[in-house]
Parts: C-alpha cells; structure tokens; sequence
C-alpha cells in the first residue's frame, strides 16, 4: 500500500467536505467493510464546538446506520506532516463497532503509517466488560 491506495483517495476526496467551520482543521475518513464496500466520513462542526463530530465516527455512524456490522481497515486523511492519529472517542467507537481495524493514516500525498487499532487502545472497555 502507498498514498495512492484507493481507500486513502476516499479519504481525501470526503475530506473536502469537511465542515471545519471553527478550527479549520479538516479530516476525511474512509472506512472498508469485510464486503469491500467503502463508507466515508468527515469531520462536522458546530457553533457550540462541544458537539464536533470527527470524521472517523461520522463515517462509521453512516455505516452503522446503513446496515454494515463487519470492517476491515479505515484510513484517515489530514493535511499534516505528522500522522493525525484518531482522538480518543474514536479509538473507542471504532474498537467497539470495528474491533482490531487496520488504521491506514496519511496525507494529502503520502502514506504516513499503518497501525493496528489495539496498539492504539491498549486495555480496551468494551461490552465484554459488562
Ligand atoms: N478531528 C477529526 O475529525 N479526526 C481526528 O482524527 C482528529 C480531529 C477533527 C475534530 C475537529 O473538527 C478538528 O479535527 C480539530 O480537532
């Protein structure tokens, strides 16, 4: 995989959608499921800031809603040097509905990394717990 893998063009081009209103910051996520289908996302912001939504839950919120339950990799696209790697919330949300996902992060012209989402959450709460 590089910076040319499809599911990083997804990416991008949902992150120019990105309603970064306040920060300016604008993400892109796209999220593959086990079918292959590709669900993409991006980050929503708001007058009161507090309910920001990232593109990494948006999109994996649209593919809940729209039936998906298995997932294979997300990649997540922002227009950095550094990796932007998930916040926090997202790490759970996506371990939660998507498990031990391949996290694909990158630029607007390079790949920047692969992890696995369980080294990015370590010890995870999740409904096993319960
Ligand atoms: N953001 C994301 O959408 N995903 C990330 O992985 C990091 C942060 C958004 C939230 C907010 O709209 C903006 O980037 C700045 O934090």
């Amino acid at each position: 995989m590089d910076g040319s893998d499809s599911l990083i063009q997804a990416a991008r081009r949902a992150r120019e959608h990105a309603v970064a209103t306040f920060s300016g910051f604008k993400v892109g996520a796209a999220l593959e499921t086990a079918a292959g289908v590709v669900i993409t996302g991006c980050n929503v912001e708001n007058a009161t800031y507090g309910l920001t939504i990232c593109a990494e839950r948006v999109a994996m919120f649209k593919a809940l809603s729209e039936g998906h339950r298995a997932f294979t990799r997300i990649a997540i696209v922002a227009n950095t040097d550094d990796p932007t790697a998930s916040c926090g919330a997202c790490r759970q949300i996506l371990w939660e509905f998507g498990g031990d996902l391949e996290i694909v992060l990158a630029n607007l012209s390079e790949l920047k990394g692969t992890h696995r989402l369980k080294d990015l959450l370590p010890l995870p709460f999740d409904a096993r717990l319960l």
